[in-house]
Formats: C-alpha cells, sequence, structure tokens
C-alpha cells in the first residue's frame, strides 16, 4: 500500500499566524496543503480564493491540493494557478460534464483526483478511472470544517478500495478529507487510505505550540 501522506487543511489554519504554521509544516514535511476553494455556489460557503493561493505560494514550496468545491470547476481551472506539482480534486456532482473537466485539466500537468461527496456512489467513477490519479473520498459534506464524519462513508471507503482491486487501479490515491480524527485516520488507513486531510479534528487542535505533536500523533495512527 502507498506510503500514507498529510495533507494540511488550510481553511482551518489562524491567518494571523499563517508565517509560523507553515514553518511547523515545513519542520513536520507535511506533504501537501490541502485548499479548500469555495465558491458560495457548489457549497454553501465562500473562502480561500486566488490571492490565497498566490500568497501561499510566496510562503513556501510545500506542494497544494486545490479541492475545488465551485460549480462548473472546467472554466475555473485559470482562477487558480495550478501548477504542475499540484494536485486538483474536481467534484463529479460539480459539472455534467467530468470527462471533458478532467481532460482540460490534463493541460495543468498535475495530479487529477475526483472528489465524491457522501451521497454520490461509487459507480460513477466507472468510466473516468483512466482519467484520473485519485479520488478524494468526502466523508462530510464539503464545506465547513469541524464536522462529523457521515458514518456510512467508513463502508463506503471498503467499498471503494475493493472497487479499485477489482478494476485493477489499486494503484490509485485514495485521499479522505472532513472530520479526520485520530481514530478515523486509523481506521481508514487499516482500510486503505492513502491521503489524510488534517484540520481542527487533528493537527490543529490547540495552540500553534501543540500542532507539531499533533502531527506525530495522526502519523502515528496513519502508520
Ligand atoms: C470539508 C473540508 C475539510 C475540513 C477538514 O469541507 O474540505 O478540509 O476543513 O477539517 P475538519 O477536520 O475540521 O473536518
Ligand atoms: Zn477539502
Amino acid at each position: 500500500m502507498k506510503k500514507s501522506k498529510i495533507s494540511a487543511s488550510m481553511m482551518c489554519a489562524d491567518l494571523v499566524h499563517l508565517k509560523q504554521t507553515i514553518a511547523v509544516f515545513e519542520k513536520e514535511e507535511i506533504e501537501y496543503l490541502h485548499i479548500d476553494v469555495m465558491d458560495g455556489e457548489f457549497v454553501p460557503n465562500f473562502g480561500l480564493g486566488s490571492d490565497y493561493i498566490r500568497g501561499l505560494r510566496e510562503l513556501t514550496k510545500i506542494p497544494l491540493d486545490i479541492h475545488m468545491m465551485v460549480a462548473s470547476p472546467e472554466y475555473k481551472f485559470k482562477w487558480v494557478g495550478i501548477q504542475s506539482t499540484d494536485m486538483v480534486s474536481i467534484h463529479y456532482e460539480s459539472t455534467p460534464q467530468i470527462q471533458r473537466a478532467l481532460d482540460w485539466l490534463s493541460e495543468y500537468g498535475c495530479k487529477r483526483f475526483l472528489a465524491i461527496n457522501p451521497a454520490t456512489p461509487i459507480y460513477v467513477l466507472e468510466e473516468v478511472l483512466d482519467y484520473i490519479d485519485g479520488i478524494n473520498l468526502l466523508m462530510v459534506n464539503p464545506g465547513f470544517a469541524g464536522q462529523k464524519i457521515v458514518l456510512s462513508t467508513i463502508k463506503k471507503a471498503e467499498r471503494l478500495i475493493n472497487f479499485l482491486k477489482e478494476h485493477g487501479k489499486d494503484d490509485l490515491e485514495v485521499e479522505v478529507d472532513g472530520n479526520i480524527t485520530f481514530e478515523n485516520a486509523k481506521k481508514l488507513r487499516s482500510i486503505g487510505a492513502t491521503i489524510f486531510v488534517a484540520g481542527t479534528s487533528s493537527i490543529f487542535k490547540g495552540p500553534l505550540n501543540k500542532y507539531a505533536e499533533n502531527i506525530l500523533s495522526l502519523r502515528e495512527n496513519m502508520k
């Protein structure tokens, strides 16, 4: 199974101490910064737009994991200044032309992930498995930090791993996003998840001087 990686959910980061937070993440070798791009239409929240991404790239070289929670993402790739070192997730539910959207995304040379919400069945992946590098399995209805996991998504994660095996695609990354507590991380790692979006449920618990300890605890649970 692929090495497990942490994608720190930057919508949970304290803007006032962003530089210090990034310094901890660089020291702890956090693999990705998870950027929830929200347009207030696809999800009932708005945030982390192009200026935030541009600013973050000035601060650090940590690759970005851009989660486009926007309607019709294929017309908005230019908003986010995608680089080839990025991972970009677009939602199956966000466009009627998902294969075309994934095709257009290939222009950027980034890793392409298909995100699916808790109620979206796994079989929707069937016809696009050849166009993706991974799946972002939403464990909550996206748009807000601090939510509780939708319990049915745990069994769904198991079904997804089996589905990928049956289709000879067990080399794809499986990212899990939303309420990834230390316990949920342990359970999902045992199922086969490989990338863990870490927010208020894990690494951002408590003050800045606790983040490094939280990261080590999360890594313990993702082994
Ligand atoms: C959910 C977001 C997650 C979330 C993670 O829409 O995509 O990244 O912020 O944070 P917690 O751990 O609070 O769910
Ligand atoms: Zn996300």
